[in-house]
């Protein structure tokens, strides 16, 4: 992480770079885009290997459980393992840095990251996305807006349930344990667990699936900080589910500045501050403040 980007190559970067600097109170909204570079493919993907006959669309709503609890539970324990087999890439590392900076948290380490002033402001994050990338490297995420796949709960009753979806080792090892051949229709079909409290319901990934509302409790805190921020970074999100799409316009609405990262145009690029066309994981690390006068890159 020791590249920089200069600030004349991207139109806008040096804009969005002084608006980071001044901007006390930050809200970074995430999307698929951001882990991206990690290797978790996004929603616009179009699935490959075990997955490719079958569309996001069609697995992650509440009647493609009802109707093959199995498919959907494998497709979910593959991707949890999927995004344990993945790391943080630059752009969670340049996030969770702005976040210590910017909150002088004592845990921040020395030097570069620490606050010598204690807290300047605050960095809250809101995501999309399910996996915890962005805790991995280090930051506090305030908001799961889509829920987790490390979270589960009885589809019946209700309960939080705790489960280990395993490792990518698994997917490769076939249904015979490791070094048997893969039989690929097995690992499509995997039984979810009984709920341990009714003992009748089986257990479901703690998603929001198409259809579903949105934890009332994290929309309402999300769009609480957005109406409060003074800078909104909206990153890797094609702006097109609701109402996750709406809410870099509450930042807007209350006169925050709010700056795109993404290297294709959106339907939200035009209403942006500063639209900068690139990768989360070369452009953040550009735009992140070292709060010495200077920009990232951070070390
Ligand atoms: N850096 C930044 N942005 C990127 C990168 C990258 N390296 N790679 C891709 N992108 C952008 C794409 O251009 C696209 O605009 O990330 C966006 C990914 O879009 P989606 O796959 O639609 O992801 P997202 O907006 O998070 O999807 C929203 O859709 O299926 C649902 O619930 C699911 O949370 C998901 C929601």
């Amino acid at each position: 992480m020791d590249f920089a980007m200069d600030p004349e190559m991207m139109p806008g970067l040096a804009e969005a770079a002084e608006l980071a600097r001044t901007a006390r109170r930050v809200v970074v909204l995430s999307g698929a885009g951001l882990s991206a570079e990690s290797g978790v493919p996004t929603f616009r993907d179009a699935q490959t290997g075990l997955w490719e006959r079958y569309s996001p669309e069609q697995l992650a709503t509440e009647d493609a459980y009802r109707a093959d609890p199995e498919l959907v539970w494998a497709w979910y324990q593959w991707r949890a393992r999927l995004v344990r087999s993945c790391a943080p890439n630059a752009g969670h590392h340049a996030v969770a840095a702005w976040q210590r900076r910017l909150s002088g948290s004592p845990g921040a380490g020395t030097g570069h990251d620490a606050g010598p002033a204690g807290s300047r402001g605050t960095l809250t994050i809101a995501t999309q996305n399910v996996d915890d990338l962005q805790e991995r490297a280090g930051a506090e995420v305030m908001a799961h807006l889509h829920g987790s796949l490390f979270d589960y709960r009885c589809a019946d009753c209700g309960e939080p349930a705790t489960h280990d979806p395993g490792t990518a080792t698994a997917d490769t090892a076939g249904a015979g344990g490791p070094g048997s051949t893969p039989d690929l229709e097995s690992l499509l079909r995997i039984a979810p667990p009984r709920c341990a409290v009714c003992g009748d319901g089986m257990l479901r990934p703690g998603i929001v699936w198409f259809g579903e509302m949105l934890p009332a409790d994290a929309l309402a805190d999300t769009i609480a900080a957005l109406e409060d921020c003074d800078l909104a970074v909206v990153i890797g999100t094609s702006a097109t589910v609701q109402p996750a799409a709406s809410l870099p316009y509450a930042a807007l609405g209350a006169g925050a500045a709010v700056v795109e990262v993404n290297p294709e145009v959106t339907d939200f690029s035009t209403a942006a501050t500063v639209s900068l066309r690139g990768l989360a994981g070369q452009v953040l690390p550009a735009l992140v403040p070292a709060y010495d006068g200077h920009h990232g890159p951070f070390r």
